[in-house]
């Protein structure tokens, strides 16, 4: 799978409706109109979209949200999201794309969509977001790596223009100088607002950079930071900045997400306040799971999906859900399997379920019976759930 941003969906024609999981088949497409096309580095441009008018209320976005582009290569459909990069006020929506290799489907894209072109855009979604607070005094902390931090951008901007009081310590990772994406415009915020937003770059492969702005940003580089920059609060001689932060934001790859969220959480801070965007499929949890379930074997399910029923049985609850049904090769949707991306929502209509992690559903959801199923671990010999939407 090409991991350019965050999930790709590739779909043959002749299946075409039958494979879409129901969160895709609920997305509303429009076309856009491309306004601008720019290489940012090597292998990364960007592209800005035109909202017209009569579509505004409908791309109206949070910070932190995202977009679905669906186009069309050879006979193969390929549903790529992309995070915006830009914030709710700015009034147009920027996504930039990293290009993996010739063949990728982002190189075909970049080669065969021009400024005037117009692109099939759902309209935002994602709960990469956060609540507004325009009259505390925030401090906010995010971890990007390379392409993950367009989300971040987005947060950023809208943080600055919207809560005026709210600081910003941005730590941002990349191979090497050439490669830091949205360089100037980060620079140009810097000085646009000083004092509120401190930005620090750090080279995993550039041999210029030494010490601490040396390597991937990871558990240890965490500890670094907490103790030689988010150190002495000048508003607060009793406490660092490290024990002011209100909300943590990350955005890269699961394994860096998985790392640097731990460590945020055994350094203190809450994992509500923990926010994240997965920029590839990954399979792990994020966080440990160490609780222990009463063995019930021989469970009995049946599941509603795309409008078909199926009905098995399932050995035992050593393993969640959504995992036992794709070890049975059901078409069940996915794309995280880590409690993130919300693909593989379902509802519960009889029986019982532990979710033992949830970074998307709402309480309301949860009170609805809402589950995701790569997260949920059978608690009764009988269970019925439902994919699609109500
Ligand atoms: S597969 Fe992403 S939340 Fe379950």
């Amino acid at each position: 799978m090409d991991s350019v941003t965050k999930i790709i969906f590739v779909i043959f024609e002749s299946l075409f409706m039958d494979t879409l999981s129901p969160k895709i088949r609920q997305l509303n497409f429009h076309g856009l109109k491309i306004e601008k096309k720019e290489r940012l580095t090597k292998t990364v441009f960007m592209m800005d979209l035109v909202i017209p008018q009569n579509l505004q209320a409908k791309f109206t976005f949070l910070a932190g949200q995202y977009i679905t582009v669906k186009y069309a290569s050879g006979d193969d459909i390929y549903y790529h999201d992309f995070s915006i990069a830009t914030a709710p006020h700015e009034g147009f929506i920027r996504f930039a794309v990293k290009i993996n290799s010739e063949k990728s489907s982002s190189n075909y894209l970049f080669n065969n969509y021009n400024e005037g072109d117009i692109l099939e855009i759902s309209e935002p979604h994602g709960r990469f977001t956060l609540a507004s607070k325009p009259h505390e005094f925030r401090t906010i902390v995010g971890f990007a790596a390379g392409i993950g931090i367009t989300p971040i951008l987005s947060h950023i901007k809208h943080l600055l223009h919207s809560e005026s009081r709210t600081r910003i310590y941005l730590f941002y990772g990349n191979r090497s100088r050439q490669e830091v994406v949205f360089k100037s415009e980060i620079e140009m915020l810097v000085k646009q607002h000083p004092g509120r937003l401190h930005v620090y770059y750090f080279f995993s492969q550039d041999s210029a950079s030494s010490g601490l702005f040396r390597g991937r940003l990871d558990a240890p580089k965490l500890d670094l930071i907490i103790n030689q920059i988010l150190h002495t609060d000048d508003t607060d001689e009793e406490a660092t900045l490290w024990d002011a932060v209100d909300e943590v934001l990350i955005c890269g790859k699961g394994e860096m997400i998985k790392e640097l969220a731990n460590a945020c959480f055994h350094h203190g801070i809450p994992k509500k306040n923990i926010h994240f965007e997965l920029f590839e499929s990954f399979n792990d949890d994020i966080y440990p799971q160490e609780k222990e379930f009463p063995l019930i074997e021989n469970i009995s399910i049946n599941f509603k999906l795309n409008q078909n029923n199926y009905t098995t049985t399932l050995p035992n609850n050593r393993f969640r859900v959504l995992q036992q049904l794709l070890a049975q090769k059901f078409p069940v949707p996915y794309s995280c399997k880590s409690g993130i991306c919300g693909i593989c929502e379902c509802k519960v209509v009889k029986g019982q379920v532990e979710l033992l992690e949830n970074e998307y559903l709402t309480e309301k959801e949860e009170q609805n019976g809402q589950i995701l199923a790569c997260m949920a671990v059978p608690m009764s010999d009988n269970l019925e759930l439902n994919f699609d939407p109500d």
